[in-house]
């Protein structure tokens, strides 16, 4: 039985206790629904699935009913309901109320989008037992945009996937298996998210051709059934597409032919989406085409597809992750960290109004810890939008158990000090620092085709994470996960108290045998999965630990080192840049260090690498045992796919522990002070 790893955290589970039935059987026995547009019919498709499930029956839809599901649109049944316009005025276009009286439940959506939002709240609600007497509740999402970035290629394979194959091609053809993306954009309803791009930003041949007649009917085709869950579909695009497409001799820019097939092209998509989002565009990146070719920037290749998007209200997503992919390993001046402030923010106020720069969280590449990138805060006259990755590219590649929350967390808790105190991240990309006209949060999926989704069942808890914090990001990552935990695998309290230990001890363990101290990499080549310590040493992509006899890190300061330090707002840049008070868990980002030197727990660093290393397989070891307790209140088919990931976890975390301490043995000749097994 594999339908409970299918549906991951809308269960809908029936309900067997008498009492709690008779209580929320009394509201949704009867519901009323005014419109029946696309999104009306969503609403009514989901109510009646989670009905049928949780009570074996199905409600009547009729004119007076017990739960009432409308808009601010219908003033006269507000009126009715007692909802007055204040509570209404405070909610954006996305939120919702939920109130209840006298045993009638009315949900009201500032729109269409924000009764579905108030629908899978009220269904969270239920499944999770809760009361609905006397009940009030009002929210609206605090992040704009909530994006999901497919790296999914036409062929069937997705970049940097780790459950199968992609749900949204196959074989060279876009999938007619409409049922499973139905249940995926019902998944990304359910936590809000409200934009999706459907192909890989690295847009290969075939892909460039999704914006064309080849495959726009298909595309529409998709397109419908994710705007039917509130979700605006982008697409991904090539900036060669004027040669490669339109056979133009170039994509310059600023040449009125470019720009013509531009419009031209747009409106011909719109043609087929009236309600297309707009572009993502990675360019002059990792060997993508871009502006670069032909001596233009960033905002003219921006702008270019921002003016044909703009008749439109469509948006040009443009990525920062810009750098220099063919570095030379001996040269020390280069460092791949600053590349994307360089790059952008002498770039800052030139962008169009429907131009959002989108910047990944950490300024290298997603790995176990970075700081926060310094283009937060520097940028103040753009649009931004974050970009974090569900899939754990570097992080275990849903092998490994990784638990991703505490980590978002900390980058959009941390203050950027730009304009004083309280300058978070979070007021950036919720656009209140610099009144932002478009902002918001983008993830790249850790989805597929297995049965799961997302290969491991506990990495759903990622999906389901990054949606409702990007909704809400006042929400703690316990409050979260517990939420995760009961609409996943029910209420059991053991249940609860040991998967909440053992996700939200996850990432340090992750960190603690692979490279804690915030040196990163140390990864197999191109695949990325595994422990190679030297493996990125000598490469051409700008990341190296520069271990040697004495000691390792990056100087990053501004006496000795590449000066990184100083894109930051001053004060974060003195605390970056002193030893003293660099933070531990990112000193060897920030810094090159004698193994010697002490951390602020007393440790030298070459001892803490041992005891970390050493202590992140007996935690993997405590994550087995842990799980194995749980066998008798989980599926088998849950438990087995989770019990065989942890195998191979702990395959994974002892060759971590094995080469990196064997490593710095052999380089530092120091040996460990408890004269553990270690192998010279
Ligand atoms: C990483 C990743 C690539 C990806 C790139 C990007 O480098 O390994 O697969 O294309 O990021 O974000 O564009």
């Amino acid at each position: 039985m594999t339908e409970q790893a299918y549906r991951c955290w809308l269960q809908y589970e029936t309900i067997l206790n008498k009492q709690e039935e008779a209580h929320y059987w009394s509201y949704v026995q009867t519901i009323s629904l005014q419109k029946e547009t696309l999104i009306g019919q969503a609403i009514k498709r989901e109510l009646n699935l989670a009905v049928e499930s949780m009570f074996g029956k199905t409600s009547t839809w009729q004119e007076d009913a017990q739960l009432v599901l409308t808009t601010v649109a219908d003033k006269a049944r507000l009126r009715k309901h007692g909802i007055n316009q204040e509570e209404i005025a405070e909610l954006n276009e996305e939120g919702y109320i939920i109130k209840e009286k006298d045993n009638q439940l009315i949900v009201v959506g500032a729109s269409e989008k924000g009764l579905l939002y108030g629908v899978f709240h009220l269904l969270r609600l239920i499944s999770q037992k809760q009361s609905l007497t006397d009940l009030t509740i009002q929210d609206a999402p605090q992040n704009q945009i909530r994006m999901l970035n497919q790296w999914d290629n036409i062929d069937g394979s997705i970049e940097r996937g780790y459950s199968g194959q992609s749900i949204f091609y196959s074989n060279g053809t876009v999938t007619t298996d409409e049922k499973r993306l139905t249940d995926y954009a019902r998944l990304l309803a359910s936590v809000g998210i409200n934009a999706i791009s459907i192909n890989n930003v690295n847009v290969w041949k075939e892909e460039t051709h999704l914006i064309s007649e080849r495959y726009l009917t298909d595309v529409q085709r998709l397109e419908e059934i994710f705007q039917s869950y509130g979700v605006t579909v982008y697409l991904s695009i090539n900036f060669a597409s004027p040669i490669e497409l339109g056979h133009l001799d170039t994509a310059d820019p600023l040449d009125a032919g470019v720009q013509q097939w531009w419009k031209e092209k747009v409106a011909e998509i719109y043609s087929y989406m009236p309600r297309f989002g707009g572009f993502v565009v990675k360019a002059d990146s990792e060997h993508r085409p871009g502006p670069f070719t032909y001596e233009r920037d960033h905002a003219d290749g921006a702008n270019l597809l921002a003016d044909a998007l703009s008749p439109y209200n469509g948006m040009v997503i443009w990525r920062c992750f810009v750098y220099n992919c063919m570095q030379d390993w001996r040269d020390r001046k280069t460092d791949r960290a600053r590349a994307a402030y360089d790059h952008f923010v002498p770039l800052d106020g030139r962008f169009r109004d429907n131009v959002v720069l989108q910047i990944k969280n950490g300024p290298m590449d997603f790995q176990v810890r970075e700081p926060v990138s310094p283009l937060f805060g520097a940028l103040q006259q753009t649009n931004q939008l974050l970009e974090f990755q569900i899939t754990q590219e570097y992080l275990g590649q849903q092998k490994d158990l990784c638990y991703l929350v505490p980590m978002w967390k900390e980058v959009l808790q941390f203050d950027t000090k730009v304009q004083g105190e309280g300058s978070t991240v979070q007021s950036i990309v919720n656009g209140s620092l610099y009144q932002a006209k478009i902002s918001g949060i983008a993830a790249v999926a850790n989805s597929g085709d297995e049965q799961s989704w997302t290969g491991h069942t506990l990495a759903q808890a990622n999906l389901f994470g990054y949606g409702r914090l990007t909704w809400n990001a006042d929400l703690t990552a316990e409050e979260i996960l517990h939420e995760w935990i009961v609409l996943t695998f029910g209420h059991e309290e053991k249940l609860k108290r040991v998967l909440s230990e053992m996700l939200l001890a996850s990432w340090s363990i992750y960190e603690n045998y692979t490279t804690p101290l915030g040196i990163g990499w140390m990864v197999n080549p191109n695949h990325h999965y595994g422990v190679n310590v030297d493996g990125y040493e000598y490469s051409r992509w700008g990341t190296y630990h520069f271990a040697d006899r004495e000691g390792l890190g990056v100087d990053r300061t501004r006496e000795s080192g590449t000066a990184f330090v100083d894109q930051y707002a001053k004060e974060n840049a003195d605390r970056f840049n002193a030893l003293d008070q660099c933070p531990d868990d990112l000193l060897l980002f920030f810094h090159h260090v004698p193994y010697t030197h002490r951390l602020k727990n007393g440790k030298t660093v070459i001892q803490h690498y041992y005891d970390s290393h050493f202590e992140g397989v007996t935690d993997v070891e405590w994550l087995i045992s842990e799980w194995q307790s749980l066998k008798s209140l989980i599926d088998p088919y849950r438990y087995k796919n989770v019990a065989e990931r942890l195998q191979l976890q702990l395959s994974n975390a002892r060759e971590w522990r094995d080469q990196v301490n064997t490593y710095f043995l052999r380089k530092s000749g120091i040996p460990d002070a408890d004269g553990r097994k270690m192998y010279e």
